[in-house]
């Protein structure tokens, strides 16, 4: 079987590639435009075991470039493709909207449109908890009304699942968009809290805290991600013509001044904190019931924040370490 993975160089691609590639059978087409969102050389340094697998090739380029993707789906039969690339981040979304639509939106149309005319019909569509907005029901279960969206990034992605139902309804494509929930772990982006923070405390500068520490996230592993967005796969490829929205969370939401506790503990360091405003697009709080994925794919997240906060500060230290060498 052919994956056709997009994102494939970034923190959750690469994961997953390096998940799926030693599964007998699986051969992976990975595609990434190493968009500057974050350093290209990182994200070169997130393919770079993949690179030596046979059954492993990347091609770099744009989703939006139809003429490379159109060659991508005629030269391989493409059995399901998993579509992670985007512009990610919320903020930046709100300095910079036409991006975010241009990669997210017409990326993602333009991959669905070059699936029609090779007839490539199934795929898993990452979306994201942030589509709840300033939801106040919790947990964010997916029959809750998204009518409360704060960011133009939560608007790309609720679009990506819009989008994605028009090509079920209409073109019989199989389909499972996952909300992943704050997801952390080896490789994260460094752009997100959890990284900067680490980051912050072990060269001794202030943390910044937006808002009093009481916002909360549901941060998710990203190996528990991973068996999620397999298990999506699996269910794809046995279920013809089917759409369904799925949480991908932890179930465990941890305010921000406890999140910063556990990075205390993990560095045995203590943070200084450097209060600032809450950012317009951050919404105050997330929380996956994710009973949905876990009657339909057998999701069951296991890794407690602790746990996983330690695999993160070890692959942290080992980057370190290589850097300067
Ligand atoms: N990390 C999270 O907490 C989180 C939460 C919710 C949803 N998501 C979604 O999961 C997916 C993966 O996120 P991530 O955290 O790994 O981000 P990431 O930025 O590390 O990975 C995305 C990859 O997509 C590539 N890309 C961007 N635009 C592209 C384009 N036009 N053509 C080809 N490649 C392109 C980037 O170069 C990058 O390597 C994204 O769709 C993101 O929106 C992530």
């Amino acid at each position: 079987m052919t994956i056709l993975i997009t994102g494939v160089a970034g923190f959750i691609g690469s994961n997953l590639a390096d998940a799926l590639i030693g599964q007998t059978g699986i051969s992976i087409i990975g595609i990434d435009n190493f968009d500057d969102f974050y350093p290209r050389s990182i994200k070169q340094e997130n393919l770079a075991g993949l690179l030596t697998r046979s059954n492993f090739r990347f091609i770099e380029g744009d989703i939006r470039d139809t003429a490379a993707i159109d060659s991508i789906f005629q030269d391989n039969k493409i059995d399901i493709v998993i579509h992670l690339a985007a512009k990610a981040g919320v903020r930046p979304s709100m300095e910079n909207p036409l991006n975010y639509i241009s990669s997210n939106v017409e990326g993602t149309t333009n991959l669905l449109e070059s699936m029609r005319r090779h007839g490539v019909n199934k795929m898993v569509f990452a979306s994201s908890s942030s589509v709840y907005g300033e939801n106040e029901k919790i947990p964010f279960s997916e029959t809750d009304a998204i009518d409360r969206i704060i960011s133009i990034y939560a608007a790309t992605k609720l679009s990506g699942e819009k989008i994605t139902k028009v090509y079920h309804d209409v073109y019989g494509f199989s389909i499972v968009n996952l909300r992943f929930f704050t997801v952390y772990g080896e490789r994260q982006r460094p752009d997100l809290a959890i990284h900067k923070f680490f980051k912050s405390i072990l060269s001794g500068e202030p943390i910044t805290v937006y808002g009093d520490g009481s916002t909360s996230r549901d941060y998710t592993y990203v190996k528990d991600i991973v068996s999620g967005i397999i298990a999506s796969k699996n269910y794809v490829l046995q279920h013809d013509h089917c759409y369904e929205v799925m949480n991908l969370g932890n179930n465990d939401p941890v305010k921000l001044s406890d999140l910063i506790s556990h990075i205390e503990q993990v560095t045995g360091r203590k943070a200084r904190l450097e209060h600032k405003p809450i950012p317009t697009g951050d919404v105050p709080r997330t929380y996956a019931d994710i009973s949905k994925a876990q009657q339909l794919l057998g999701y069951s997240p296991t890794t407690h924040i602790g746990e996983g906060l330690r695999a993160f500060f070890t692959w942290y230290e080992q980057t370190q370490l290589t850097k300067s060498k």
